[in-house]
């Protein structure tokens, strides 16, 4: 069971000051955390069985929007140019970023979308990304073949119509509307009948990612978006997709993970998957992974008995990898991407960016430990850790509370960072993000989103 981390002085918000990994692990251990420091990072060269294949090594890019797609949905200049920078890396893995697959559930007007129309833009993008992803692992001493997943979204909440939020609920709560000053804000809750054809456009969608090329799709069930918030949809009334039963808040989800099953060809190797968010502090009855009688306390304390259930399903409808993450970053971003400085206007953390990163890797240990070793679990959050979130990812290996780590931030920062890693043994400090935000609040002004510290190609975004 996740335990809770004691309230004391020392768990108040303090910014990143290691000026050495000792200097770190005194902090780890002054906070009584659990976070696995291994200095010996061999572990991250190791392949990973995964099915009848092998995953060449323990490293994965994120999925990160870059808001750079033309307004078709397709993969532009811009967006091959990231992802050739992601192939370049040495990753074992990389996890494209969320792609829409209908225009009322974008999020910005410039997110990738995969229509029948584009399909060849993005098969383009992805035989160059994998020839070069496998190139550079060739080159790197790994013998196997890189995955490129496909994350595919439907915004709900956070879905906008001609640049104008456009909320598509599963249902009302106050501290997740949208503020606007001037014009009421539209929107809606969803029926039934539209999530069974968002159901239908989705599996589409899926066949659309595997003729595209990618090894896999994920239905995206994290960070508060649609399938997600349907999770806790427990006051969702007199609705198929909602109330008291976790099989009806998970109905969008396992249908279309069970029609894609039923529709694939049975030789295919093309897999499925999820990134989920396990836990989002919400109190009940509008969180996910919470105590019912949380009270109205943020973050509720943790129960993770759904969480594990619907993964057990998901284990039985035959998924053997996923991806955990925690948090709506649009409500309380600290839970999802710890960092030092908020968005402009945001709030600071509510506490010691250690025991974020405590708590999203001790969700995914206690979920993983309820799971078949052949599950691979792919966990989050490491980037704020900089130039020692090496050691980090090894310890958290090392320890079997995860498999593989996805970095998000450090990969628009520094994508050289497996290199660095596999080489030289460290990553580059004077390369890495600094979790100062400048990222995320790009994406909040609708702007293509890149690391404006490091990459003088969105230096200007931020003027
Ligand atoms: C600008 C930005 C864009 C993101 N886009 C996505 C996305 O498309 N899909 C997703 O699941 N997570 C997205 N995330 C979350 C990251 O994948 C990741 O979970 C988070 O940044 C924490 O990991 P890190 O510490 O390695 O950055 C995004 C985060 C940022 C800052």
């Amino acid at each position: 069971m996740v335990k809770k981390v004691r309230k004391s002085k020392d768990s108040s918000f303090k910014p990143f000051h290691y000026k050495s990994l000792s200097q770190l692990e005194r902090e780890i251990e002054k906070l009584h955390l659990n976070i696995p420091i291994s200095k010996d990072i061999s572990i991250l060269k190791k392949k990973k069985r995964f099915k009848n294949i092998f995953i060449p090594n323990r490293l994965a890019i994120q999925p990160m929007e870059g808001f750079d797609a033309k307004q078709d949905g397709s993969p532009s200049i811009l967006t091959n140019k990231r992802y050739q920078r992601y192939a370049n890396s040495g990753v074992a893995l990389i996890w494209f970023e969320a792609t829409a697959f209908v225009r009322e559930g974008r999020s910005n007007p410039h997110q990738l979308m995969i229509t029948e129309k584009n399909l060849e833009d993005f098969r383009k993008l992805v035989q160059k990304t994998r020839n070069l992803c496998n190139r550079t692992l060739q080159e790197l001493g790994f013998n196997n073949k890189c995955l490129l997943i496909l994350q595919i979204n439907h915004s709900g909440r956070y879905s906008k119509k001609e640049e104008e939020a456009h909320p598509i609920k599963a249902f009302n709560y106050k501290p997740l509307e949208i503020k606007k000053e001037k014009s009421k804000i539209k929107g809606k809750i969803i029926s039934d009948e539209e999530l069974q054809e968002i159901e239908n456009q989705w599996i589409d969608s899926i066949f659309l990612a595997k003729e595209a090329g990618f090894d896999g799709a994920d239905i995206k069930s994290c960070h508060g978006y649609l399938i997600n918030e349907l999770l806790s949809a427990h006051r969702r009334e007199g609705s198929k997709y909602g109330g008291p039963k976790l099989r009806d808040r998970a109905k969008l989800l396992l249908n279309i993970i069970s029609k894609s099953v039923e529709r694939m060809d049975d030789k295919s190797d093309f897999f499925l998957t999820t990134r989920i968010s396990v836990y989002n502090g919400i109190p009940f009855p509008y969180g996910f992974g919470v105590e019912k009688s949380s009270g109205e306390e943020f973050p509720a304390p943790v129960n993770l008995d759904e969480p594990k259930k619907l993964i057990s399903l998901l284990y039985k409808k035959g998924i053997r990898l996923i991806n955990i993450s925690a948090g709506n970053p649009h409500h309380k971003p600290y839970i999802t991407r710890p960092y030092d400085t908020p968005v402009k206007g945001g709030e600071k953390p509510a506490e010691h960016p250690l025991i974020s990163l405590n708590r999203i890797y001790t969700l995914t240990e206690e979920i993983k430990s309820s799971q078949p070793d052949d599950m691979i679990i792919i966990g989050s959050a490491l980037s704020y850790l900089r130039q020692y979130s090496g050691y980090i990812a090894a310890g958290l290996i090392n320890k079997k509370i995860v498999d593989i780590c996805g970095f998000g931030r450090m990969a628009f920062a520094n994508p050289q960072f497996p290199k660095q890693l596999f080489t030289e043994g460290v990553i580059n400090k004077k390369k890495t993000c600094i979790s100062c935000s400048k990222c995320s609040e790009l994406m909040k002004e609708g702007k293509e989103t890149g690391c404006v510290i490091r990459n003088p190609l969105y230096k200007q975004n931020n003027s």
